[in-house]
C-alpha cells in the first residue's frame, strides 16, 4: 500500500469473527474513531478522492448510524451540508421510506421528502459495503427525491459479498477492500 494515510486507515480496522452472529466476520472502525491520527487520515483521504472527481456537490448523504460518523466531518470539510438517512421512525415530516435486507437482517430507511431538491448532486457514504442491501436502499430513496447521485463511498467493501453489483451503473468506490 503506496499512500502511508491508507495504512493508517487500515491499521486501525478490527476484525471480529461471529458477531453479530455466527459466520459473519464483523469489520469493527472504533479503533478508527478513536485515533485522531488515523481518523484524520481517512477524511483527507475521502476529501481528495471527492474533490478530484466531482467540483460541484450539493450534499453528503450518509447512512445511519456509522455513515453519520463518516459523512459529516466530510461534508464540513467540503464545506457542503450533511443529509441523514435514517432506521425507520426517526425523522419528523414528510419522508419517503423503504425497505431492506442486510448482512445480518432486516431493516427499514427512511429521507425527509424534502431533504433535496431535483436535480441536486450528491455522494452518499457509509462505513461499509456488505451485500449492498443498505446501500441500494439507500440510492432508490434518493432516487425518488430525483437527486442526481454523483458516487456510493464507503471506507470498507466486502467483496466476497459482491455488494457493489447491487448499484448497477452508479459510480462506487472504496477505500479498503476484504476477501
Ligand atoms: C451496517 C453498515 C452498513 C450496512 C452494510 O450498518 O454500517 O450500513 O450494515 O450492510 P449491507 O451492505 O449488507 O447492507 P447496520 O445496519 O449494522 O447499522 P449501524 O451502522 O447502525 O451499525
Ligand atoms: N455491516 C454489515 N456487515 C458487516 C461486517 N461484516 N462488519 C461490519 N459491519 C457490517
Amino acid at each position: 500500500m503506496s499512500d502511508e494515510r491508507l495504512r493508517r486507515v487500515r491499521d486501525r480496522v478490527r476484525p471480529f469473527p461471529d458477531f453479530p452472529e455466527p459466520g459473519v466476520l464483523f469489520r469493527d472502525i472504533s479503533p478508527l474513531l478513536k485515533d485522531p491520527v488515523a481518523f484524520r487520515a481517512l477524511i483527507d483521504l475521502l476529501e481528495d478522492h471527492v474533490r478530484a472527481l466531482y467540483p460541484k456537490i450539493d450534499f453528503i448523504v450518509g447512512l445511519d448510524s456509522r455513515g453519520f460518523l463518516i459523512g459529516t466531518p466530510l461534508a464540513q470539510r467540503l464545506g457542503i451540508g450533511f443529509v441523514p438517512v435514517r432506521k425507520k421512525g426517526k425523522l419528523p415530516g414528510a419522508t419517503e421510506s423503504i425497505s431492506y435486507s442486510l448482512e445480518y437482517g432486516k431493516a427499514e430507511l427512511e429521507v425527509q421528502s424534502d431533504a433535496v431538491e431535483p436535480g441536486q448532486k450528491v455522494v452518499i457514504v457509509d462505513d461499509l459495503l456488505a451485500t449492498g442491501g443498505t446501500m441500494r436502499a439507500a440510492c432508490e430513496l434518493l432516487k425518488r427525491l430525483k437527486a442526481e447521485i454523483l458516487e456510493c463511498l464507503v471506507i470498507i467493501e466486502l467483496k466476497a459479498l459482491k455488494g457493489s453489483e447491487k448499484l448497477n451503473s452508479i459510480p462506487f468506490y472504496s477505500l479498503l477492500q476484504y476477501d
